[in-house]
């Protein structure tokens, strides 16, 4: 293979054979293949596209790229990714209540970057939790609860490790069959054999149109099948945040309340997001063991009614080092400034801007403006409506929270205060699924 070739090809907007993507993957991850033709060959794929066929090979080769999980026998193997949003907890809800439904879940996650958190980031907030768990402990932790949830370690695909990076860099994160290979790879390297996409669309997410967020869903459950897995793809509203906490520690406090059955209260508030949660669980046992979605679903509220995915999302947490009882005695002790908004109208909830609050979470310091800034875990909004309720004129909206920033709070209230809008129209309530991609 000839480099400066490749990347000519892929320029001019041709297909790339197999052999081609293998040997320049394979290149690049012994580093022998410089970062400047990698990053040249990721612009062109980024301008010129690239075939199911091409995305499938990119993905095979980056999967290759480290260590493959292969789990055996036993339970069927399925994870669920979310293209993350605003509030977005319910992979918190989701794994835990696919694998009390008879599935191994040995489920990567990811930190949280820019406004949209990262599931890895809130479980730390759990005392003790590990979420850098290495192979042989995730492994552990699998054979023992069937579910782990951690960052992708440093043998699984470190050429996707490699290639974000680069990709952060050099403004090519925004093409639908790197995005596609990046979250494959890491899913295929896992071992699951079933998957299921959360493709989130609207303000508070990364594909802000129908249109964009179709192109990637149908990416993504494509190539999969390309590959011989099992999947497909929800297309969900992401233009309101999910449930009423925004942050990191708060948002494990709402994910713990979702899934008690004691929470019923809760529950009832936050129907959309617990339809929406057992949807997406019950479309992975569905398609990981065979039955039909009725029953799927069936199995899935029973589960969850019984507080079965609580009993094994508190499993999971014990077997990675975590401690709930003392993450609730950190989160009453903890010492937070806090300021709360109020209506300045009356009238109904008609929206919620997801893109401002996560600006606002952001300003708050719960979020990472850049790779590697450190998150306050407290940081974060408790907003006490949701689009459809009725407020009265200086009724309690929502409270910033912060313990590391406490001069940010006005400012942030303020644009907190814009992002609510109230007005005479009452949005019925409706399901967050827009669309579905088989
Ligand atoms: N998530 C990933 O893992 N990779 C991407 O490129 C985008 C989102």
């Amino acid at each position: 293979m000839i480099i400066k070739e490749v990347i000519d090809k892929k320029r001019e907007g041709h297909s790339l054979d197999s052999a081609e993507i293998r040997d320049f993957i394979k290149g690049f991850t012994k580093g022998e293949i410089l970062d400047a033709q990698m990053s040249a060959l990721a612009m062109a794929i980024c301008c010129k596209g690239m075939s199911t066929r091409e995305t499938a090979d990119l993905t095979d080769s980056m999967m290759r790229s480290g260590v493959m999980l292969d789990w055996g026998e036993g339970l069927p193997t399925a994870d669920k990714h979310s293209t993350g949003g605003i509030g977005d907890k319910l992979s918190l809800i989701i794994q835990p209540l696919a694998a009390s439904c008879g599935l191994r879940v040995p489920s990567l996650t990811g930190r949280g970057l820019g406004i949209t958190g990262g599931t890895a980031d809130k479980l730390e907030t759990i005392p003790g939790y590990n979420a850098s768990l290495n192979l042989e402990e995730m492994k552990a932790v699998v054979e023992k609860t069937s579910l782990a949830m951690t960052v992708q370690t440093a043998e699984i695909c470190p050429a996707d490790k490699k290639l974000y990076a680069l990709r952060d860099v050099t403004g090519t994160v925004a093409s639908v069959p790197l995005i596609t290979a990046s979250i494959l790879s890491k899913k295929f390297a896992e071992g699951a054999e079933t998957l299921v996409f959360d493709v989130k669309c609207g303000k508070g997410a990364f594909m802000k149109t129908r249109e964009e967020a179709r192109e990637l869903a149908r990416s993504l459950v494509d190539s999969s099948k390309a590959s011989k897995r099992k999947s497909v793809a929800l297309i969900t509203d992401m233009d309101n945040p999910l449930g009423l906490k925004v942050g990191n520690a708060n948002e494990v406090e709402e994910a713990l309340e979702m899934l008690d059955p004691n929470c019923r209260e809760k529950q009832l508030r936050l129907k959309e997001e617990i339809d929406l949660s057992v949807e997406l669980a019950s479309r992975m046992v569905a398609l990981a063991k065979g039955l039909s979605l009725e029953a799927a679903r069936e199995l899935a509220r029973t589960k969850l009614a019984e507080g079965a995915a609580l009993e094994k999302f508190t499993q999971m947490v014990a077997a990675q080092g975590g401690d709930l009882e003392a993450f609730k005695t950190m989160r009453e002790k903890a010492k937070v400034r806090r300021f709360r908004i109020s209506a300045m109208r009356s009238g109904f909830v008609e929206a919620i801007d997801s893109a401002r609050v996560g600006l606002v979470s952001l300003g708050l310091g719960a979020g990472r403006e850049k790779s590697g800034d450190v998150i306050d875990i407290h940081a974060g909004i408790d907003f006490e409506v949701k689009v459809g309720d009725r407020v009265s004129v200086g009724a309690p909206l929502a409270t910033l929270v912060t313990s590391t920033r406490p001069e940010a709070l006005e400012a942030n209230a303020a644009m907190l205060l814009k992002s609510i809008a109230i007005g005479h129209n009452r949005k019925e309530s409706t399901s967050l699924i827009l669309e579905t991609i088989e």
